[in-house]
């Protein structure tokens, strides 16, 4: 059970400490309902979120839906070529308008028929004529705030915060080599995971587990940090190819063109905040988005993009399926430690542990996410 007065500050005095003298968070901030719903309301709802890559909805019509901590939210590409991101829900009686990915001329309520352009106007609402003042421009869908960086699409449920860019600090310079403009999404996979949010955050920031989770696949590696500014956190695994093959498997894909420095010799790992991690090789990139359900459990999206070239090779089909097959073995080793990691946090009197110095950036986003969720001392 979470202290009464779980939100003090003194309650995290230990965590506030420098790395080789921290403690961990308390248990309570990965169970607690009261911790999480501070999180989403201060952590969450704050701020720009990643949603999808805009090259999901390639085509005028295209819509893709999304669960998000705001609500449904569906992604649509207008006629005019824009992507908008819109609340899934009828302006009727609520029924959710677009599931998983689709294409249409006009957006059709399932329920009533009620019809909305691809811009989001209504168009069609049968039997209304009755209805006093009943006007159909005041009932086109909510939109809801949108911005896109390099392809990659955000979204925001506060009217009042600044750029994107603002957010994204440092990480449009360190990561804008990779051209992800150039890139493909080819591939989006989804799973419910038994754990705390935050577990799938640490542990995607620490390559401490690596030989022991992944020890029979991806093995030992070994990470530094790399210092960022803004809204981001990063560490750097340095390997002369692509991590995105098994460590036995030579990469087959031509690398970004114009990569250089830390990005030419190895990958970075990176944590947006609060959900969202892109991880980005010499040759693709792949991203995590970390959705909590409830205090106790998430759902992990993980999207796969390459290079436009690569994804016109004639072997792409062929050799993709092994970036694949670590990617999905990857995922299953940390999901399945999370959802082992999430039945130990229940024992409540269990004390704080410590950091390793391999946790720096475990440590960081820990206390990044302190400062959002507690008062100021
Ligand atoms: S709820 Fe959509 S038309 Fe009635
Ligand atoms: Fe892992």
């Amino acid at each position: 059970m979470a202290p009464a007065d779980q939100f003090d500050p003194r309650h995290y005095v230990g965590v506030r400490r420098p790395l080789a003298e921290a403690e961990t968070l308390p248990a309570w901030c990965y169970t607690s309902a009261a911790f999480h719903t501070r999180e989403i309301e201060r952590a969450f709802l704050k701020r720009w979120l990643f949603v999808a890559c805009a090259d999901e909805v390639p085509n005028a019509g295209d819509t893709l839906a999304l669960e998000t901590v705001g609500g449904p939210i569906a992604l649509v590409r207008g006629r005019d070529g824009v992507v908008r991101a819109f609340a899934n829900a009828c302006r009727h009686r609520g029924a959710r308008l677009v599931e998983g990915r689709g294409t249409c001329r006009a957006i059709v309520c399932p329920y009533h028929a009620w019809t909305y352009d691809l811009e989001g106007r209504l168009i069609g609402a049968p039997r209304m004529e009755r209805t006093a003042g009943f006007d159909r421009a005041d009932h086109g869908l909510v939109p809801i705030r949108l911005a896109t960086w390099q392809g990659f699409v955000f979204v925001t449920f506060d009217a009042r915060i600044g750029r994107l860019e603002d957010q994204l600090g440092d990480l449009t310079t360190k990561l804008g080599i990779y051209d992800f403009d150039g890139m493909v999404c080819t591939r989006r996979t989804s799973h419910e995971v038994p754990c705390n949010w935050k577990v799938l955050i640490e542990n995607a920031m620490e390559a401490y587990h690596t030989g022991t989770v992944h020890g029979a696949s991806l093995r030992q590696q070994e990470a530094e940090d790399e210092p960022t500014e803004g809204g981001w956190d990063a560490i750097w695994i340095a390997r002369d190819q692509s991590i995105a093959v098994l460590p036995d498997e030579a990469a087959p894909f031509d690398h970004v063109p114009g990569l250089a420095g830390r990005a030419a010799r190895g990958t970075f790992f990176t944590a947006i905040h609060p959900n969202t991690q892109f991880a980005c090789t010499q040759d693709c990139m792949w991203w995590l988005n970390v959705w909590p359900r409830g205090a106790e459990a998430c759902r992990l999206e993980v999207g796969t993009c390459f290079p436009r070239a690569t994804v016109a090779r004639p072997d792409f089909a062929a050799n993709v399926a092994r970036y694949y097959h670590r990617w999905d073995t990857g995922v299953a080793d940390d999901n399945a430690i999370g959802a082992t990691q999430q039945v130990g946090l229940r024992f409540a009197a269990r004390p704080p542990g410590r950091y390793s110095w391999t946790e720096s950036a475990v440590h960081r986003v820990n206390l990044w996410l302190l400062d959002q969720v507690l008062d100021p001392a």
